[in-house]
């Protein structure tokens, strides 16, 4: 089973040209709503390709809490686990989309942000050894940390993703309870105030994750750890929004670890899902299932697109 403990959010998405410069005024070439939040968006993608998922999280008693847990629903992610909060307003992102498909997200958290003691007892519930927790950055730090220990004591495999990086407190050990790491470039460089990426994951490791992996998007993804893969390029895909390509490419992961596969070739499987991600619109509705991650590695394999045949 996966459960990912996280935010629920609905995106208000603006597509435009470029970003505008400060005290400018641009005309947008669009604009969607969709739901998203990386706790939500990680839990549809593991639900997508065959894995039981649960999503232990928040919402707002209100018109875009209802939208985002009617869809997790259509995704056959179990809601149980969300609770509905009297007060706090469903989570809302505000991102900026720019042709070539690079994105700005800036949260309000709402109801996201009173994630605590009732969920910490939910998760409690659902934990056995065997289960991959998917863990982002969203709610409270100090409840991602509680978490993640609780989780590890229970045999769990912990999987953290350090953003929004900002929320992240970093203490000696901090990570200790991390099975698997997995900043983006830029978080890597962030939290560890260096721009050499091998050395960022090096830094990141002596903070007491297991495994490192840093995702690097169009140029590909490396592992350090107890988990070793040396820089694996990125699928080419023609990019129309890069929005949830890093939440694909966890929840693609956790579920491959879920369903039995090593992480080599879980990590196959996020990079498919996650550039699958990419050419297309949205957060959870640009996730690809199963079939589509498979045909995706099967046509790239005909065409001798780098993955090694034993990988899948
Ligand atoms: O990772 C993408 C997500 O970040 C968006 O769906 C948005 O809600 C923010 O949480």
């Amino acid at each position: 089973m996966v459960i990912s403990f996280g935010s629920i959010n609905m995106d208000l998405v603006v597509r435009c040209e470029r970003v505008p410069d400060q005290g400018e005024t641009i005309v947008s070439t669009g604009w969607l709503t969709n739901p998203g939040g990386k706790g939500a968006n990680q839990a549809v993608q593991a639900a997508r390709l065959g894995a039981e998922t649960v999503l232990v999280g928040r919402v707002g008693s209100d018109a875009f809490g209802r939208d985002v847990m009617n869809g997790l629903s259509a995704y056959r992610v179990d809601i149980g686990g969300v609770m509905v909060d009297p007060v706090l307003p469903t989570g809302v992102a505000c991102i900026l989309v720019e042709r070539g498909g690079e994105n700005r997200i800036v949260v309000v958290p709402g109801a996201n942000g009173a994630v605590g003691a009732a969920e910490l007892k939910t998760l409690d519930g659902l934990l056995q050894p065997g289960v991959v927790l998917l863990l982002q950055c969203e709610i409270p730090f100090a409840v991602v940390r509680e978490a993640a220990h609780v989780a590890h004591l229970r045999g769990a495999t912990v999987i953290l993703d350090p953003s929004p990086w900002g929320s992240v407190i970093l203490t000696p050990g901090i990570f200790g309870d991390v099975d698997y790491l997995m900043p983006n470039e830029g978080e890597a460089c962030a939290l560890t105030g260096t721009s050499d990426l091998k050395e960022a994951a090096g830094i990141l490791l002596g903070l007491g994750a297991r495994t490192v992996i840093v995702k690097r998007g169009d140029k590909g993804a490396f592992a350090v750890g107890a988990f070793e893969s040396p820089e694996v390029p990125a699928f080419s895909v023609v990019p129309v929004d890069t929005t949830a390509a890093g939440d694909s490419f966890q929840g693609a992961f956790a579920a491959s670890l879920d369903l039995g596969f090593d992480p080599g070739t879980a990590l196959y499987w996020a990079m498919a899902a996650g550039a699958l991600t990419v050419t297309r619109p949205g957060a959870q509705q640009s996730m690809p299932d199963e079939v589509e991650v498979t045909a995706f590695l099967e046509a790239r394999l005909r065409k001798g697109d780098r993955l090694p045949k034993q990988q899948i």
